[in-house]
């Protein structure tokens, strides 16, 4: 029989989306193929502590899971490819931490220092799709398509004549280093843009003022490694508010619809499967990522968005059911990018440190 692949899942997470970090979990921990896998959980609490799991099935009841941090399975620090003591070792790591501290390219950072190969985009990529002004600029130097916008650092003052004449109203204000939709506001007129970049600015030191469109919101799972990538069908959230806010995508179950596949035209899949794509390769992407755009309803143009490094993966999540309806199921997805982590792994360990 052969070996089984020894996975370490790591969630929760300090961050807003630690919810959807344990929901995340639930659905891959019962879509990984138990003859492949010997499964370790170890949950990461909102202080940033490691305590490792049981993986039970008890645990996980309603789609979800309920962690403990219990003392005496706390998990120091660093792990090696030997592992902790009490976990075992590893062959590779699988982060589903979303936002700050886990997407954010600092547990890549860690990752690679301990040698282990784990799933998804290494350290640039991960910070560079944090950051929506970094984002940006490699989007643009790669002639990819993004809204005018004008970043601000804290202190600066935000002028509204000056943001009316370059972007014309309305405006989104953004934190630069967040997601799921924190501290962003949709600001109509002038007289708004003071309390909007107040608010944005609780969240982070650096915000993003950026041309409000009337617009589709669409959405493509990208799969693959440095040299080829896949892109799947179409998607589109249709949020039942004015924008996809908090609200919307985490508390209020009406407050959006995810429909998949959608079908732009033969021209238009195409373009926007083309923009995920390049986008995926100009952010030095690896694994996966899912590749969020708008169209503009007026003139059909299709901007780059942003780029989700580390996308949700519970059970109704728009990354494997992208996949799922483009021909990949759930399991098989986490497959391949297992598959993907230890190829990375293995080809970088053939590069020569010295002369
Ligand atoms: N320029 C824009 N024009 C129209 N809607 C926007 C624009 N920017 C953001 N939005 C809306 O705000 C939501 C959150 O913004 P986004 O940039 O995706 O931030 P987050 O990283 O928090 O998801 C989007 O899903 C969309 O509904
Ligand atoms: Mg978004």
């Amino acid at each position: 029989m052969k070996k089984k692949t020894r996975l370490l899942i790591l969630f929760g997470g300090r961050s807003s989306e630690h919810e959807v970090s344990l929901r995340s979990t639930a659905a891959i921990c019962q879509n990984l193929s138990p003859e492949r896998y010997q499964t370790a959980l170890v949950y990461i609490d909102r202080r940033g502590r490691w305590f490792r799991q049981k993986a039970g099935a008890a645990a996980f009841k309603n789609k979800t899971l309920s962690p403990r941090a219990d003392p005496r399975g706390a998990v120091s620090l660093p792990l090696g490819k030997r592992g902790d003591a009490a976990l075992g070792s590893i062959d590779v790591v699988f982060p589903i931490l979303h936002g700050p501290y886990g997407e954010d390219g600092t547990l890549q950072g860690l990752l690679e220092l301990l040698g282990l190969p784990y799933v998804g985009c290494g350290v640039l990529a991960s910070a560079a799709c944090m950051d929506k002004e970094a984002t940006k600029r490699l989007a643009e130097q790669a002639g990819l398509p993004v809204l005018p916008y004008i970043v601000a650092g804290a202190g600066s003052r935000v002028l509204a004549g000056e943001v009316g004449g370059k972007l014309g109203w309305p405006v989104f204000v953004k934190p630069a280093r967040q997601g799921s939709s924190v501290g962003v506001s949709r600001v109509a007129a002038p007289r708004g843009l003071k309390d909007a970049c107040r608010h944005a600015f609780r969240f982070d030191d650096k915000i993003l003022i950026e041309k409000g469109l009337t617009a589709r919101e669409l959405e493509c799972a990208v799969l693959g490694g440095d040299s080829k990538a896949e892109a799947s069908c179409l998607g589109e959230i249709i949020p039942s508010r004015e924008f996809y806010t908090y609200e919307a995508k985490y508390l209020d179950p009406e407050g959006a619809k995810l429909v998949y596949p959608i079908d732009l035209g033969e021209k238009k899949n195409a373009e926007a499967r083309g923009l995920a794509l390049a986008a995926f390769k100009a952010l030095d992407c690896h694994g996966m990522s899912r590749v969020d755009m708008l169209q503009d309803k007026k003139t059909g143009r299709l901007y780059l968005n942003e780029l989700n490094t580390i996308p949700g993966f519970t059970a109704i999540s728009m990354y494997p059911k992208l996949w799922e309806v483009s021909g990949i199921p759930f399991p098989k997805l986490l497959d391949r990018l297992v598959d993907l982590a230890l190829l990375r792994h293995r080809q970088k360990s053939k590069l020569k440190t010295s002369l």
